[in-house]
């Protein structure tokens, strides 16, 4: 029987591969520019830490881990608590009062696998401790917006603020009264979710439910005076960027630590899977992992996966990229074969990428290789080759190009850097 990938779990083949490589290495320049520092944080940790950091009444928590029970281990199916967790352990706050992190890598929930939705998907991460300016903020939803258009990508933004633990409460409670005149009318889900967390009900997916929570009391007008101004200078912040941005008061987010900023960036071209990146304010939550007490905190994630399906859409070329294969040498026969192979050692020493076949091909097998490869030049070593010591170098590209007999030696190559 043959072996297949779990349900959810999916290859990354070459060929789409590079559609990766670009949205990271794009990723890599943003977060540069922005003045972030990668943390590598392990994909396995204790259970109690996603327990404590998201919550024991989330979906995730409740439902959808991947954990050892035996151990107390899960597989992380996010990454801010891990990245809250090594900043506290390792004390980064103490030798910088502001830590400006970025982490890639993959995440675990399990969820029914959709266009989208998988198992095991992967995340670009981005957490600062330690500031609670409503000017960072604006940055982190900026430095969003930047990549997105730096991707070709069309999104929108949605914004709400949850609140503190101050003005919360209250909220709840209006919020409870209102969905409690509603209760029975509400899936079974949503009469769960009232008992436990009622905030959830504002964004049950189901149609009657919204409808029947269209007109549900809004958070934002709960907001205490800190809250409020604080909110209304982010929003103050991305229109002086001429960011755009909707308010949605049912933004509630999954994870329980968020407090005050949420935001979405969300797309029409992915069907049920709307957002593409996620995030918000979580001021308390370092002190509830037993950091510094009083210690903000705010990021977000984007969906890996969901940004490639939009590349993939976007009329961006992103073929062009693609960085080419520099030469590929043809060696023709058993002698032809092993001087390829050392003049491929030394062209790979000078920095050149050379491709080479040992299958023994004719040279028009290689030649096909080598279109395949997408190789910008070719090189072929054969009998005659050999015999005069030089070779015939053709240009891939250009078919026109003036043809360039060569030695076959490295040195001779050298005036192709200024070609490729
Ligand atoms: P989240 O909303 O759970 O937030 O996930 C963030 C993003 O990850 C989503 O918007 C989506 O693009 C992607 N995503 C989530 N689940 C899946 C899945 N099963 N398959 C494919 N993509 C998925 C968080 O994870 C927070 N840790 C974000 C954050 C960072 N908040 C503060 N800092």
């Amino acid at each position: 029987m043959k072996i297949k990938a779990l349900k959810g779990f999916k290859d990354i083949l070459p060929g789409e591969v590079e559609l990766w490589q670009i949205l990271e290495n794009t990723a890599r320049t943003v977060f540069e520019q922005y003045n972030f520092h990668e943390i590598r944080v392990p994909v396995l940790e204790e259970t109690a830490l996603f327990q404590r950091a998201i919550g024991d009444t989330t979906d995730i928590v409740e439902k959808e881990m991947y954990t050892f029970v035996d151990k107390k281990q899960t597989l992380r199916p996010e990454g801010t608590a891990s990245v809250l967790r090594s900043v506290i352990e390792n004390g980064l706050l103490v030798q910088k009062p502001v830590q400006r992190l970025f982490t890639i890598g993959p995440m675990f929930r399990h969820e029914r696998p959709q266009k989208g939705r998988l198992r095991q998907f992967h995340q670009l991460d981005i957490e600062v401790l330690g500031s609670k300016s409503p000017l960072l903020d604006t940055e982190l939803i900026s430095l969003a917006a930047m990549l997105f258009s730096e991707l070709g990508i069309h999104v929108s933004l949605e914004l709400n603020s949850l609140g503190c633990p101050k003005c919360r409460p209250a909220y709840r409670e209006a919020l409870l009264a209102f969905i409690n005149e509603r209760k029975d009318k509400l899936c079974s889900d949503c009469q769960r979710r009232s008992e436990t967390n009622p905030l959830r009900v504002l964004d049950c997916k189901v149609p009657a439910d919204r409808e029947l929570m269209a007109d549900a009391p809004s958070i934002q007008e709960w907001l205490c005076e800190e809250c409020g101004d604080h909110f209304n200078a982010v929003q103050q912040g991305l229109e002086r960027l001429g960011i755009p941005f909707r308010l949605n008061k049912f933004m509630v987010r999954g994870l329980d630590y968020y407090c005050r900023t949420t935001f979405e960036f969300i797309t029409s071209d992915l069907g049920a899977q709307a957002a593409v990146a996620a995030g918000g304010r979580y001021d308390g939550l370092a002190e509830l992992l037993g950091g510094p007490a009083g210690t903000p905190g705010i990021g977000f994630a984007m969906g890996m996966e969901r940004i490639i399906l939009l590349m993939q859409q976007s009329e961006k070329d992103f073929q062009e990229s693609v960085e080419p294969l520099d030469i590929y040498i043809a060696g023709l026969g058993d002698k032809g074969q092993k001087e390829a192979s050392r003049l491929a050692w030394e062209l790979r020493q000078d920095g050149f990428s050379v491709g080479l076949d040992y299958e023994g091909r004719s040279l028009k097998a290689q030649m096909k290789l080598a279109n395949r490869e997408n190789a910008s030049f070719v090189f072929i070593i054969g009998d005659e080759e050999l015999a005069t010591g030089k070779g015939v170098l053709r240009n891939m590209r250009d078919r026109d190009a003036e043809q360039m007999e060569l030695e076959l030696k490295a040195e001779a190559f050298y005036f192709l850097d200024d070609l490729l």
